[in-house]
């Protein structure tokens, strides 16, 4: 499909300061956008970051069919931009969609807006490594009806954002014996906008307590660890990487992927298995777990100092984790083009005249 470019007249990347980048406030020059309508996707535009106009019995808004992707570009020392596994995203988008009965984004439409917008906006992927240009493909019903049935319409959006670290320091966690995340047969493996949502109450009652973070166990037990709902959860035990296995449950990770990939390539046995949190507690009680740390596209990694269950508690000391920094130190590494692909999970992203 032809994507029309109508570039911005002036640029505002000259009001940013690339050094100091809160998460999520700052957005770049342009957009892409696409509708779906009678069956087929129509109007793909990259245009100026404009508000958009809703019909207030817009449906998403109503019941909540929305999803979304978090991605990243980077640029290499050498000044290419490029991308990481890109794919994997344009698969992820349509498994989220289909589980809320959205109509799949063709994965050539996803990967040749992707390169065209980040193709224009490529000035504003920060350069130092930690930062990147973060990238937030999303898309939502547009029916204008208020009865509870699938969507006819939708509205297929990107949205870049340079970005700093998502978590800044060392998180603690309490792990949630109260509020579920997500259960067998439930949505949690979709990248749905409500799963976020309903993150929410509890997340805040974490914070009301002290913690960062809520870790999720699972929903008819309360036993086994799921993820941090911002990103997946790895824990090292006797030199051993062991992470929730995917079950329906927890977001299929594409850094939780790759970092499986790269510790078994350094020679870590990796487990994906059931954890549950009395292990956790007693490999901290018998001095075998030497790490926790949070992977994800926004928080790359994100190391673990606290973990709370139930009146009990266990204390890291981040400043000793190695698993951690490596799994950093390589994909950060990729992105920069200091370390060798050998994945094949980069993918350069040619540069557009932007203004
Ligand atoms: C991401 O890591 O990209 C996410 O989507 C998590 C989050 C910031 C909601």
């Amino acid at each position: 499909m032809e994507i029309k470019i109508t570039k911005t007249k002036k640029s505002k990347i000259h009001e940013v300061d690339m050094n100091n980048i809160p998460f999520g406030q700052v957005f770049s020059d342009h957009m892409f956008v696409a509708d779906y309508k009678n069956g087929e996707w129509i109007n793909a535009e990259i245009k100026p970051v404009e508000n958009l106009s809703l019909h207030p019995a817009n449906l998403a808004l109503h019941y909540g069919q929305s999803v979304f992707e978090g991605m990243k570009a980077s640029v290499k020392r050498d000044g290419t931009p490029c991308l990481l596994r890109p794919e994997m995203h344009a698969k992820r988008i349509n498994l989220s969609a289909e589980r809320m009965c959205m109509p799949a984004i063709p994965e050539e439409l996803f990967l040749e807006a992707l390169h065209k917008l980040v193709g224009l906006d490529s000035d504003w992927i920060p350069p130092h490594d930690g930062s990147a240009l973060y990238i937030r493909p999303y898309m939502f019903a547009t029916d204008e009806y208020l009865g509870v049935r699938p969507s006819k319409s939708y509205k297929f959006i990107i949205l870049t954002l340079p970005v700093g670290p998502y978590y800044t320091k060392p998180v603690s966690l309490k792990a949630e014996t109260q509020y579920v995340r997500a259960a067998h047969g439930g949505v949690g493996e979709a990248k749905a906008a409500g799963n976020y949502a309903a993150s929410l109450y509890p997340a805040k009652k974490a914070v009301e307590e002290g913690f960062d973070q809520v870790l999720w166990l699972d929903a008819k037990e309360f036993k086994y660890v799921q993820e941090v709902g911002t990103m997946n959860i790895f824990f090292v035990i006797d030199d051993v990487v062991v992470t929730p296995q995917t079950d329906g449950t927890i977001l299929k990770g594409i850094t939780r992927d790759s970092f499986i990939t790269i510790f078994k390539d350094h020679g870590y046995k990796v487990e994906e298995r059931l954890v549950s949190i009395d292990e956790i507690f007693e490999a901290a009680e018998q001095e075998k777990l030497s790490e926790v740390f949070g992977a994800g596209t926004a928080a790359v990694v994100s190391k673990v100092h606290k973990i709370h269950h139930d009146g009990r508690e266990i204390n890291l000391d981040t400043k000793s984790y190695k698993v951690a920094d490596l799994a950093y130190d390589i994909i950060t590494g990729l992105r920069n083009g200091t370390v060798e692909d050998k994945y094949d999970w980069i993918v350069p992203v040619e540069v557009l005249e932007a203004v």
